[in-house]
């Protein structure tokens, strides 16, 4: 019985100090659109550092994940470390108190790589709450098969997109009877904020006074590239479907050679390219997104950030986890294997990143014209607004657009009202 007992304390005595050893860390993330390497770049980290990755996996959309995140965050939940943010997600992490401030851990002269419009949106009252992983822009990717048959060069503007669109369409009956001229990301989330953006912006339309905290949606030129989206490109040259599409949809519709030009982030890249993901390997290309004939063209600033809860018991750990994910090595991986562009600069200058993305130098050339969503600490409830707005001015064919933009600039108003008076 004696020998029973001190094999049994033995026993237990092992069992809590593997769990006191068991060093993890819990990272959120959002549903990746590389799951593989994702695992693969994970398992590398834990076995270089012994530290265990106990990843939750959130929904793909930004606006889903932003739920799932910052519920956990209102709760403390201490059992939270490090999380991606996206770009737009900053200033209310840091206002809110739930991101730890990252300037001693990231000092000014470790930011020189990085491209300056991701360190501004990671940026909050001069300190700094995230580390870039990537950047991104909107693109336009298109069938270069199908325009060289057409002998038609990349649109420059909305009107030449939608001409060439229908006319490939018209002369692609026989062959393609589900050829459609345009996918992008027309659903009530996130995405429609930035592919509502660059319609609106690329007829120098404005959102937002910021110095005067003014909302100027019902200004004419936003009017009218909000009727143009309506009449013109919805249920015309896009399938009405686009009203439920995220980013995965949108891109289905168009690696499966059902659509001529597509609206996506640089990450489509690899995929439209992939024999085995892709039906149309090999017959894309990318160029800057069209412009209205009084504006330029727009890119809405995308990207996600890692960040360190303010809540966790384990900031050295996760900050060890985020060195290794941004560094020069685990970028360029990503930019090797997943097409991401690399929020660091000099990845750009790498033979080998540059000849397996010849596209980059198109992309060089996009980040410079890229405008972010403005930056503000109640970012979310003011995209919400803009999210319905766009939603209901573009789904119906009878929409008042203009009331529904006047309603839309008075909610943003109060909010604006709303977060002055927090100090906000
Ligand atoms: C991409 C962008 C992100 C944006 C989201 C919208 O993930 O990187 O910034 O908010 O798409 O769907």
């Amino acid at each position: 019985m004696d020998r029973m007992c001190s094999t049994l304390v033995l026993v237990l005595a092992l069992i809590v100090t593997s769990v006191c050893a068991d060093e993890h860390i819990n990272f959120v993330m959002w549903k990746p659109n590389q799951p593989e390497l994702w695992r693969e770049v994970i398992a590398t980290f834990e076995r270089e550092s012994g530290v265990r990755i106990v990843r939750e996996i959130g929904p793909h959309s930004s606006t889903s994940a932003h739920a799932l995140l910052a519920q956990k965050l209102k709760n403390r939940d201490p059992n939270l470390d490090v999380f991606l943010m996206d770009v737009i997600w900053p200033p209310e992490f840091a206002s809110a108190g739930w991101a730890m401030p990252l300037d001693e851990l990231f000092p000014v002269e470790d930011r020189q790589d990085f491209f300056s419009g991701a360190i501004t949106a990671c940026t909050f009252r001069n300190k700094i709450y995230g580390v870039p992983f990537w950047i991104s822009g909107g693109l336009l990717y298109y069938r270069k098969d199908l325009l060289k048959t057409y002998r038609m060069k990349p649109p420059k503007t909305w009107d030449e997109l939608v001409r060439q669109a229908k006319k490939i369409v018209r002369g692609e009956r026989e062959r393609n009877r589900v050829l459609w001229g345009y996918s992008g990301q027309f659903k009530q989330y996130e995405g429609l904020v930035c592919n509502m953006q660059e319609f609106l912006l690329s007829n120098r339309g404005k959102l937002l006074d910021l110095e005067d905290r003014r909302s100027t949606l019902d200004n004419t030129s936003n009017i009218e590239a909000i009727r143009y989206v309506r009449d013109r490109i919805i249920g015309s040259v896009a399938p009405r479907g686009v009203l439920t599409y995220e980013e995965p949809e949108s891109l289905h519709l168009f690696i499966q050679g059902h659509a001529v030009f597509h609206r996506n982030w640089p990450y489509a890249w690899e995929i439209a390219n992939s024999p085995k993901k892709s039906r149309i390997a090999g017959r894309v290309a990318i160029t800057l997104l069209p412009h209205f004939p009084k504006g330029r063209s727009v890119s809405t600033l995308g990207g996600w950030q890692f960040g360190i809860s303010a809540f966790s018991r384990k900031k050295r750990r996760a900050w060890e986890f985020i060195k290794f994910m941004t560094s020069p090595r685990i970028q360029k991986l990503f930019a090797l294997r997943a097409s991401q562009a690399p929020a660091r600069r000099s990845l750009y200058m790498d033979p080998e990143v540059l000849s397996r993305n010849p596209h980059f130098a198109t992309l060089k050339a996009v980040f410079d014209i890229t405008v972010p969503r403005p930056l503000l600490p109640l970012y979310p409830l003011y995209s919400d607004i803009l999210q319905r707005f766009y939603s209901r001015a573009i789904s119906f064919k009878d929409s008042a657009v203009k009331l529904l933009a006047r309603q839309a600039d008075k909610k943003v108003q109060d909010l604006l009202s709303l977060s002055e008076a927090a100090g906000r």
